[in-house]
């Protein structure tokens, strides 16, 4: 599993490193799967999700196809597998290198829920913790913008909170010899405590799609989508993030985007 997410995660950092203005999904796309080769891996762990502008709000998105434009964010979930085991990582950054104001708003508030998350993948927690901890961040984050107008304990209800229209899935799952691992996660209808040793994704993101009827997406975020997911192996200690190696920053991905 190291190793898949090692190659992955240079895939990605490569694919950062060609972004241009222009440069078509499938190209980005090429360079992580090729990379998956080159590293000695059987390939990837499940297709590749390469979509720019609003393409990046569509979660299931694998058509690939789309030309990239310098302003647009491209939200990349693509891993590889090795020896059967997979990685799982997502990125999003700016085509063009530099994040705008919008960009910027919404990535840290994922980012800082990303963090929160991960420190909570600790064991004795229950395996949903990192949910509600990221979930609790993305609702703080989005009040304080001004996209939520609700309370957090109105945002975060499942049925009227406004957080569902734009986090709509859940912040990880089992990671091991599938994708999406086999593992119970409510034994007996209450969430199973982690262990050390399990490994388990954490993958909050955002997604202001200006295409969707079923809610006013503001102007001012329209097609931004972010998700940023590492691969998180729970040890008697500190989390291990297996995909650390992946930039993430928002100063780390702006100095890396275009310098191929
Ligand atoms: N790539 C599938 C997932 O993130 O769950
Ligand atoms: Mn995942
Ligand atoms: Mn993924």
């Amino acid at each position: 599993m190291r190793h898949a997410a090692e190659i992955s995660s240079v895939a990605h950092e490569l694919a950062m490193r060609a972004s241009k203005d222009g440069i078509f999904e499938y190209q980005l796309q090429s360079i992580i799967e090729g990379f998956f080769v080159y590293g000695g891996t059987s390939g990837w762990a499940y297709p590749s999700i390469v979509g720019c502008g609003e393409n990046a709000t569509i979660l299931h998105y694998t058509v690939n196809e789309s030309k990239c434009k310098g302003d647009e964010i491209i939200l990349i979930d693509a891993g590889a597998e090795y020896k059967g085991y997979a990685a799982d990582i997502t990125r999003s950054w700016p085509i063009g290198g530099t994040f705008t104001d919008a960009q910027k708003e919404i990535y840290e508030i994922v980012l800082d829920a990303q963090e929160q998350a991960i420190a909570a993948c600790r064991v004795g927690n229950p395996y949903n913790q990192p949910h509600e901890v990221a979930r609790s961040v993305l609702a703080e984050g989005l009040i304080r913008l001004g996209i939520i107008n609700q309370s957090l304990g109105e945002a975060l209800d499942s049925q009227s909170g406004q957080l569902k229209n734009w986090y709509m899935h859940n912040t990880g799952h089992w990671l091991g010899l599938d994708v999406h691992d086999v593992g119970v996660y409510k034994p007996d209808g209450t969430p199973r405590l982690l262990e050390a040793g399990m490994v388990l994704t954490v993958e909050p993101g955002l997604y202001f799609g200006a295409w969707r009827p079923d809610v006013d997406c503001p102007e001012r975020y329209a097609n931004i989508g972010i998700r940023i997911e590492d691969d998180v192996l729970v040890t008697e200690d500190e989390p291990d993030v297996l995909t650390k190696r992946c930039p993430k920053t928002i100063a780390d991905i702006e100095g890396i985007v275009g310098s191929l």
